[in-house]
């Protein structure tokens, strides 16, 4: 009999990560992955997209949440997964990241007695202000697997008291994915549609409530951004949030009227890993993109106090700016003058095979 594994995605940065685990699945045939969407994202370009891009199966279950407070969010999911779990019991329930989905399904497994898998364990920024700091803490806390993508976690993990057993140091989905679609991306050369140049153009994303919906920060960004853009092209993807709160504080037109930035909405992962590799330099407080520039060795210059990822600072192309705005001058332009030393390095585990490693411990679990 099959060993029958929930698989539980909700927002934009699961899609990504679950993705190297439907790669290989048809080399595990003693298991089966059943893909659950929450609906935590629900539009195309949040949601819809990375399905046909990845080549991820349907959902066998969409639970078609949506946008609500993160009460309301999290109680849906959990009232839906409970329920679908009475009907259709899974051996494991295989959580990813640090989003409202992971915490809330995880939280129904654990009472219900399900194996919890958590893929992306162990991650602290230590900043129990940020939502997903305790999305991370609490779902660790009820996981009996914790995968992790890099020894921080793993000390993380051991301080908080958990049995060294539980802990497993596989390296990083995400990566398996960008290694797996950098071809295809390469040849997508996105940036060509906007009239930028290779190397040429600063790439910014911004979607934390840190930054977006504090109206001090927001116009403090965009003061930057303005700067910033007599120097190099500016290209800003806009998260659906961002998008809101620019408007609202009435900064979207001083950024719209200018030739040199251009604004977009958000992109499909093939289009945003072209952007991004072909960036000079990535201005964001995504994490995913973090560990992305350090692989893909763009610098990375990052709007937030703390990182839950800092292997992407000691080994990577990372820097937190921390609201320095003065540190974020030097560095763009240490960037124009090529000085800015940091490069690429191999981060161990990061090597394309992280979601083998994964399915083959669930195979013999
Ligand atoms: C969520 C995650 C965050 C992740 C981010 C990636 C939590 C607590 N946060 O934040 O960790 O980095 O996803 O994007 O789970 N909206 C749309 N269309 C959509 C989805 C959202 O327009 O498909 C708008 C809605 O107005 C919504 C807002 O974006 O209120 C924020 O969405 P939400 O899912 O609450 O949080 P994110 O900021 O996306």
């Amino acid at each position: 009999m099959k060993k029958i594994i929930d698989i539980i995605v909700g927002a934009r940065p699961n899609f990504m990560k679950v993705a190297a685990l439907f790669a290989v699945a048809e080399n595990f045939p003693s298991l089966e992955l059943r893909l659950i969407h929450t609906g935590q994202h629900y539009d195309v370009e949040m949601s819809g997209v990375f399905f046909s891009e990845l080549g991820l199966p349907a959902p066998v279950k969409h639970f078609g949440v949506g946008s609500k407070s993160h009460a309301i969010q999290t109680a849906e999911i959990m009232l839906a997964y409970e329920e679908w779990t009475d009907k259709q019991r899974p051996d494991i329930c295989l959580v990813v990241g640090d989003v409202n989905s992971t915490v809330a399904c995880a939280l129904v497994a654990s009472k219900k007695k399900i194996l919890i898998v958590h893929v992306e364990s162990g991650l602290r920024s230590f900043d129990r202000s940020m939502p997903e700091e305790l999305n991370r803490i609490i779902t660790d806390n009820l996981s009996d697997v914790l995968f992790v993508n890099e020894p921080s976690g793993v000390d993380n993990l051991i301080r908080e008291g958990n049995s060294p057993d539980k802990v497993h140091l596989v390296g990083n989905v995400m990566i398996d994915t960008l290694l797996a679609q950098r071809v295809k991306a390469k040849k997508r050369k996105k940036y060509l549609e906007f009239g930028l140049e290779h190397k040429e153009y600063a790439f910014v994303t911004l979607h934390r409530p840190s930054n977006v919906d504090d109206n001090t920060e927001l116009a403090k960004i965009v003061d930057q951004l303005l700067w910033l853009s007599d120097i190099m092209p500016v290209i800003f993807s806009l998260h659906p949030r961002t998008k809101k709160q620019l408007h609202k504080m009435k900064l979207y037109s001083l950024l719209e009227v200018v030739e040199s930035i251009r604004l977009i909405g958000p992109l499909s992962y093939i289009d945003a890993l072209s952007i991004t590799d072909n960036a000079k330099v990535v201005i964001t407080d995504s994490g995913g993109l973090q560990e992305e520039t350090s692989v893909l060795g763009v610098p990375c210059l990052t709007l937030r106090n703390n990182t839950e990822r800092p292997i992407t600072i000691t080994k990577g192309t990372n820097t937190l700016i921390k609201s320095d705005w003065g540190l974020f001058r030097r560095l763009i332009s240490k960037i124009e003058e090529d000085e800015y030393l940091k490069d690429s390095v191999e981060i161990p585990f990061w090597d394309g095979q992280t979601g083998s490693r994964i399915l083959k411990f669930l195979e013999n679990i």
